[in-house]
């Protein structure tokens, strides 16, 4: 890699600010250069003036800055920062928050200079080659893509792939470690309720991997042909029901509208994992409100569900594609950034094929994406 960084350090202390240049400076593995500015607002003009982002390959970014505090000082400078990857810096006592910026897309975290301060080197130079990894794998799709090179592109969209699921994993271990280590060295700066979110915390996202863990498998059983389905006579209202409690607290948002005595003739399981993925993602780029609809359509009849949303949309040039494997490249922009590995909607489509069902979308009406489902009626 190339051995010069430059690092944009957004920090108020001048202490830290030297601290900084001290420890990088003497860097064996990298030259550093350091620009400092003591305030977010200034941060945020040096990297949206003409070509300023382009200045720095890290951000390091103190988050209690005299004119913003916490995570809402990593989400401002974020939106500024556009590939470049931020690295945040919290104080000892506050080492949550750090965490927490990982969750919502930090590369990294350090807390002020708790450990040994030479290792702020080496987590600057990973952050900066996982992010550069990431713009070659897409520079090399695009390229491949344009000069016909299917080889090549299928290639580029495997590491792609592989890259989106390191990330799927690095986040959630990067926030589980974090809380554990917390729990075991700093037991005494928790309040009982405090450590139940931590654990709390530390759950969710073991829960994240098992459903990372589940898609992957189920994608690999779908490609393998190995997915048989066993119809059976379900109740579709206790299907729909059970797929919202199954895809989290947050779907005690959607409203459901189904006849109780409405039954299909499905693998209840391949249609709960289809509704999950649907919620899921109506939660994760949609928008309020909510609502899950069944219905009897067509002749002969069949059973329609819609998982619909009130957010963008999906737009329509991505439409035909939607429901193949999604490359990072071609995803849809919802302007709520990329999630996950791509394969839900792929999933959702193999599980209903396999059941002699078929999945599809609908724009909303005059707004928001409806997700549709049919699956064969029942006989009662
Ligand atoms: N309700 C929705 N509103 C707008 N866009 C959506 C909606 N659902 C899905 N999309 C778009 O479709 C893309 C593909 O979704 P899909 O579920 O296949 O993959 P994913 O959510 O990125 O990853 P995974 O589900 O495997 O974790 C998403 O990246 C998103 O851009
Ligand atoms: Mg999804």
């Amino acid at each position: 890699m190339d051995r010069l960084i430059r690092v944009l350090h957004i920090e108020d202390s001048r202490t830290d600010t030297d601290l900084v240049r001290g420890v990088l400076g003497r860097s064996v593995a990298a030259q550093f250069t350091v620009e400092a500015v003591s305030a977010l607002e200034d941060g945020l003009r040096r990297l949206t003036e003409q070509g300023g982002a382009d200045d720095f390959d890290v951000i390091v970014l103190d988050l209690h800055l005299p004119d913003a505090d916490g995570l809402t000082t990593f989400t401002r400078a974020a939106a500024a920062a556009g590939a470049v990857p931020i690295v945040v810096c919290t104080a000892g006592g506050d080492d949550t928050l750090g965490i927490t910026a990982v969750e919502h897309g930090a590369q990294d975290f350090v807390v002020k200079w708790s450990s040994d301060p030479d290792s702020l080197g080496r987590t600057l130079i990973h952050a900066v080659q996982r992010s550069r990894q990431l713009a070659e794998l897409q520079r090399h799709l695009v390229e491949s893509t344009n000069t016909g090179d299917q080889l090549a592109a299928t290639n580029a969209a495997i590491r792609e792939f592989l890259a989106r699921v390191v990330h799927e994993i690095r986040t959630p271990i990067t926030v589980i470690s974090g809380y554990a280590t917390l729990l075991r060295d700093a037991p005494d700066t928790f309040n009982p309720v405090e450590q139940l979110e931590s654990l709390s915390a530390i759950l969710g996202q073991t829960e994240r991997l098992r459903r990372l863990t589940d898609t992957l498998l189920t994608h690999e059983n779908l490609e393998a042909g190995a997915v048989h389905a066993e119809p059976e006579e379900v109740c579709v209202v206790e299907v729909i029901d059970s797929a919202l409690a199954a895809a989290g607290p947050a779907a005690v948002d959607f409203k459901v509208r189904c006849d109780p005595g409405l039954t299909a003739r499905v693998d209840p399981a391949h249609l709960q994992q289809a509704l999950v993925n649907y919620a899921t993602n109506a939660l994760t780029y949609g928008d309020r409100p909510y609502s899950v609809t069944a219905d009897l359509e067509g002749d002969p009849a069949e059973v329609v569900i819609r998982v619909i949303d009130q957010g963008d949309g999906v737009p329509h040039e991505f439409v035909p594609q939607l429901f193949d494997r999604v490359a990072l490249s071609q995803a849809p922009r919802t302007g709520k950034g990329l999630h996950g590995t791509g394969l839900g909607l792929s999933i959702v489509a193999g599980l209903l094929h396999a059941n002699g069902g078929d999945a599809w979308y609908e724009p909303g009406d005059p707004r928001g994406a409806r997700f549709c489902i049919s699956v064969p009626v029942g006989q009662n």
